[in-house]
């Protein structure tokens, strides 16, 4: 058992981390900018706005964590202006890894595949290789997409200054089992973002695990993905469709996801367990926090 601080741990992918890390017997913290009373007897919650310095240091302090998972942010540059998506996301950052370094606490944290620039690009470009990999250029044009690579340079910083094991997590697009959004007949123009690719949020609670227990040392960047695309289509048939070519090297087959999960599985040893085809339609218990 360990004590373990989640932020924003009662957002839509937060609470199946604080269920699952609650399910494990871990002493949970949930810090989030609003209140809910927690179910569970070994979750707390606890209100503070993670862009506030002293509130960050003063709750990590007194909880002295083993470990935090860093999951709160404003996650997309849609529906909030630019400059309080960047501010927000970047500042509570620097908050939460540096007060986790000081506490000799390890960090995994939610950075994005928006941090390569595509999801929110003008206009999509496409990936210089596929798979696209953890070795892609990140070349963010959105303040989102750069509020996370900005937390990926935090999180090197915070190796560097405290020796504590960080894990980014680049989760993709975040789905939900029985109310999946990308559905295998979409037009293929509308998934062009992320290239057709998505997570289901068991298979997130279930990477945060893997990399808290992970024998790791530094940083460490990983996309959690599914395998396959949920366009039910050929992917270098939607790439030339899309782009009027397929990008080179390309070493995809069928409905392979354009976002490769290799390093997690070799890293992390996860790999994801929940497909669209079942998922999309799937009857399960809402989490508990
Ligand atoms: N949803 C996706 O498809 C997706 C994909 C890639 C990465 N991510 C990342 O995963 C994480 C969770 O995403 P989500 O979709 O569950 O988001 P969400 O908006 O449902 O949850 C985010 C939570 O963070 C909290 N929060 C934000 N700023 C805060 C602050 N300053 N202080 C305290 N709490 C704060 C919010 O109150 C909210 O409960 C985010 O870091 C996001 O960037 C999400």
């Amino acid at each position: 058992m360990s004590r373990i601080l989640v932020t924003g741990g009662l957002g839509g992918s937060g609470r199946w981390i604080v269920d699952r890390l609650a399910e494990e017997g871990h002493e949970v913290l949930c810090v989030d900018q609003r209140y809910a009373e927690s179910e569970r007897e070994n979750v707390d919650v606890r209100v503070a706005d993670l862009t506030d310095r002293g509130d960050v240091f003063d709750l990590v302090g007194a909880f002295d964590p083993d470990a935090v998972v860093h999951w709160a942010a404003i996650p997309d540059p849609l529906d909030h202006p630019g400059g309080e998506v960047f501010e927000n996301n970047v500042v509570s950052t620097y908050n939460v890894l540096e007060a986790a370094g000081r506490a000799d606490a390890r960090v995994v944290w939610a950075s994005s595949e928006s941090a390569l620039g595509f999801p929110f690009a003008a206009e999509t470009p496409a990936p210089d290789y596929l798979p696209v990999d953890e070795d892609h250029p990140l070349r963010p044009e959105d303040p989102y997409g750069v509020s996370k690579e900005a937390g990926e340079a935090l999180a090197r910083t915070t190796v560097r200054r405290h020796d504590v094991p960080v894990v980014s997590i680049r989760p993709s697009w975040i789905q939900y089992p029985g109310e999946y959004v990308c559905l295998g007949n979409e037009p293929p123009e509308e998934g062009v973002g992320n290239f057709w690719s998505y997570i289901d949020v068991r298979d997130i609670a279930a990477i945060v695990v893997a990399a808290l227990d992970a024998d790791i040392e530094g940083h460490e960047a990983v996309f959690a993905v599914a395998d396959e695309n949920y366009a039910d289509r050929e992917t270098t048939e939607l790439f030339a469709e899309q782009f009027g070519s397929v990008p080179e090297p390309c070493d995809l087959s069928g409905d392979d996801s354009s976002i490769s999960n290799a390093k997690a599985a070799d890293l992390l040893g996860w790999e994801p367990a929940h497909s669209w085809r079942d998922a999309a339609d799937e009857d399960v218990d809402e989490p508990t926090v």
